[in-house]
Order: structure tokens, then C-alpha cells, then sequence
């Protein structure tokens, strides 16, 4: 076990960081109060290789590790997760599932694209009654020979918008419940296909979430990933691996404020010192340190597990169930810590706290991560 980082991780952190400060850094602030979808950082995201890190060079990707895709993650994450949770969705749901799961087709029309961040993907599951019992889809694939018929509603799409690649889950078979669960590519401006109402978020902001509408749209067999009734297994599967990057997004967003919150410690004075002086603010940012510590070995060992091709579903369970509560955790201690600074937008920490409850709800709630991981006990 090597508790150091190599020096091509060191690198792809490097990289990160400076992207996040440089490119992400200006006009976050402003992306956040007006939800402007971030357009310029998604270009260079592009250029950077940061839309497709773990797809083979094959398919247009960086062919490197999740160990990578984890590390550059908390490092976006730190200062604009509403780039990483877009970052996120386009690697680790639609890229890993098309490349996992696709057929050489399927890799070659909508992998390729989407791994060098020419088009943008977004994973379809949620709906207005099915949220985390993901087996009760309303969606309906009808299958009509050389085709499905698509009809139903989705809520909450990350990428909702700005995608051209959607991956949606419909069910074909109601009679075998799960079983008869299909996934389907579907393309913007495929006849009947509307991108609907944009939510106005608490956090993650600049993100792009929308309803999306399919009202009698019509999607080639050939779209359907997998055998017949193989679309409940692919969002389980592909949502074990999601979850290892959520988990770094909440990482970075802890690991964000934590850094402020030490930073503004250092050279804010109060009672006659710097208030890290102070034991009840220097006892936070202990407590702090040693969360986000645990919170990262936890999405590192996630990270391994999936490079090394061993089964990692609790390990991301774990990981984000521990990241996403210390984000949140962190996050509000960050506030107080700065004070009556802390409540306005211009200090970015209350801006956090609002980004991080988001990662104790996507891709599971913490609720489902406790079902995953207690399940994994009874077994
Ligand atoms: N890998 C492979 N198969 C799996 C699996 C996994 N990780 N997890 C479950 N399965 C299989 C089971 O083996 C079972 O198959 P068999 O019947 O053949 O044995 C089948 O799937 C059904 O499993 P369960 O009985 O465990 O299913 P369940 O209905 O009890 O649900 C659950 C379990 C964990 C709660 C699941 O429904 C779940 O994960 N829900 C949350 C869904 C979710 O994360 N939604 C988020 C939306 S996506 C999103 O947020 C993206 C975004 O935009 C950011």
C-alpha cells in the first residue's frame, strides 16, 4: 500500500488546480448568480482531456486511471463544482457506460465524440415518481420491431440542456419489473424529444438541470445498449462507478472551504490575534483536516479498486456517503469560521456549503448509499 501519489498524478493534479484557479476561478461568483451554463471552461475542459480522462485513447479519450479522473476532480471541485458535477456525468456515467457497455458502433458514433468533448452527454434516470427506488420508471421504450417508441418524463437531468448525447432508462416490459428495463441512446432533435423546464438550484447552480420530455419518439433498436432488459443492471453498474466521482466532487468542495477557512484563520485578528489562535477555530480546522484526510483515502481506495478491476460498490457507497457528509459538515463550519464574511457571496464559502448538500442527493441519496452498504454487510 503506497500512501504517495506518482508523478503523473502529480501532474494531472497540477493541471487541475491551475485550470480550477485560473480558468474556473473568474466569473464563478457570477455563473452561480445567474445560472450561466460555463461555457468557455467546458472548451477548454475539451482541450485539457478533462471530458473523457478514463476512455481509451482508442475512442478518443486519455486513456488514464480513475485514480487520475478522482484527483483532477477534487481539484475542479474545489472552486466550481457546478464544472465538475457536468465533468463528472460526462466521464463516469456516460462515457464509462457507452465504452463498458456500448457495441463497437455505438463507440465509434457517440463514444468518440463525447470523450474529446466536442458533445456533451447526460444519464438519464429520474423521474417525478422514481427518484431512489430506480425500478419504478414510468418511461416507457414500446417495442416496435426495428424500433422503440419513447414516451414519459425526466426530472433533474445534470447536462440536461447542453447535452446532445442522452442515455435514458425506459421501461419495455412492465410485467418483469427490473428485468424489463431497457437503455436507450437518444439524440437531440430526434422528432418528439424536448429539452423542458431549467431548475432554479439552491447550489451547483451554473450547472445545467432540466425536465426532459419524450413524447412518441422514435429510437432505432440499434441505440439500445445491451441485450433486451439490460438498462436497470447498466444504471446500477454505471452509478457504482459515478458515485466514486461524486464522492471526489463533495472531497473538493470540503477540501475547498477547509482551505479558505485556514487561509482567512491566519490573517483575520480578533480578541488581540489571529482567530487561529483561538482554540475553538483552531480546533475546527483540525477537525476539518482529519475528516477531509478520511474522506479522500476513502474515494482513493474506491478509485484503486475500479483500476485494479475488483468489485467496488460498496467502497463508492462508503466513499460518497462519508465525502458528501463531510462537504456538508465542512462547509458550515467554513461559514462560521469567517463570520458575518461567510454569509456573502464575495468570500465563495457560503457558495460551498449550498454546492455541497447537493452530493447527499445525486447519484443515491445517502439513504441509498446505506442500503448499498448495508446490504453488502448482510450478504
Ligand atoms: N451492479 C450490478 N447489478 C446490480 C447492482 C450493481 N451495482 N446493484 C443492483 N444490481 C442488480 C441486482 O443484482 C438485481 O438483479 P437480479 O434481480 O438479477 O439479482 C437488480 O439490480 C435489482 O437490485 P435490487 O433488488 O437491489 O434493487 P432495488 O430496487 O432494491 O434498489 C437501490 C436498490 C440501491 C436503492 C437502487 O434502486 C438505487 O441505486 N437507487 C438510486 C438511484 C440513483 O442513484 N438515482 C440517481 C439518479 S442519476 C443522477 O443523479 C445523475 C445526475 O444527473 C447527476
Amino acid at each position: 500500500m503506497k500512501f504517495t501519489l506518482s508523478e503523473e498524478h502529480l501532474m494531472i493534479r497540477q493541471a487541475a488546480r491551475d485550470f480550477a484557479q485560473n480558468e474556473c476561478k473568474p466569473g464563478v461568483i457570477e455563473r452561480d448568480t445567474h445560472m450561466t451554463w460555463p461555457a468557455e471552461q467546458v472548451k477548454r475542459m475539451a482541450e485539457l482531456g478533462f471530458l473523457g480522462m478514463m476512455v481509451s485513447p482508442e475512442y478518443g479519450g486519455g486513456g488514464l486511471d480513475a485514480l487520475s479522473y478522482v484527483i483532477a476532480m477534487e481539484e475542479i471541485s474545489k472552486i466550481d463544482a457546478s464544472c465538475s458535477v457536468l465533468m463528472s456525468v460526462n466521464n463516469s456515467l456516460v462515457c464509462w457506460g457507452l465504452e463498458t457497455f456500448g457495441s463497437e458502433e455505438q463507440k465509434r458514433k457517440y463514444l468518440v465524440p463525447l470523450a474529446k468533448g466536442e458533445k456533451i452527454g447526460a444519464f438519464c434516470l429520474s423521474e417525478p415518481e422514481a427518484g431512489s427506488d430506480a425500478t419504478s420508471q414510468s418511461t416507457t421504450a414500446v417495442d416496435m420491431g426495428d424500433h422503440y417508441i419513447l414516451n414519459g418524463t425526466k426530472n433533474w437531468i445534470t447536462n440536461g440542456g447542453c447535452a446532445s448525447t442522452y442515455l435514458v432508462i425506459a421501461q419495455t416490459h412492465p410485467e418483469k419489473g427490473h428485468k424489463g428495463i431497457n437503455v436507450l441512446i437518444v439524440e437531440k432533435g430526434m422528432p418528439g424529444f424536448q429539452v423542458a423546464k431549467k431548475e432554479d438550484k439552491l447550489g451547483i447552480r451554473a450547472s445545467d438541470t432540466h425536465s426532459l420530455l419524450f413524447n412518441d419518439v422514435k429510437v432505432p433498436k440499434e441505440n439500445r445498449i445491451g441485450e433486451d432488459g439490460f438498462g436497470f443492471k447498466f444504471a446500477m453498474k454505471t452509478l457504482a462507478g459515478g458515485r466514486i466521482g461524486i464522492a471526489a466532487q463533495a472531497l473538493g468542495i470540503a477540501a475547498g472551504a477547509y482551505e479558505m477557512a485556514a487561509a482567512y484563520s491566519k490573517q483575520r485578528r480578533a480578541f488581540k490575534t489571529e482567530i487561529i489562535n483561538h482554540q475553538a477555530v483552531a480546533f475546527k480546522l483540525a477537525d476539518m483536516a482529519t475528516q477531509i484526510e478520511a474522506a479522500r483515502l476513502l474515494v482513493y481506495k474506491a478509485a484503486v479498486l475500479k483500476d485494479q478491476h475488483k468489485n467496488y460498490d460498496i467502497a463508492s457507497a462508503t466513499a460518497k456517503l462519508f465525502a458528501s457528509e463531510v462537504a456538508m459538515r465542512t462547509t458550515v463550519e467554513a461559514v462560521q469560521i469567517h463570520g458575518g464574511y461567510g454569509y456573502v457571496k464575495e468570500y465563495h464559502v457560503e457558495r460551498l456549503m449550498r454546492d455541497a448538500k447537493i452530493t447527499q442527493i445525486y447519484e443515491g441519496t445517502s439513504e441509498v448509499q446505506r442500503i448499498v452498504i448495508s446490504r453488502g454487510i448482510l450478504a
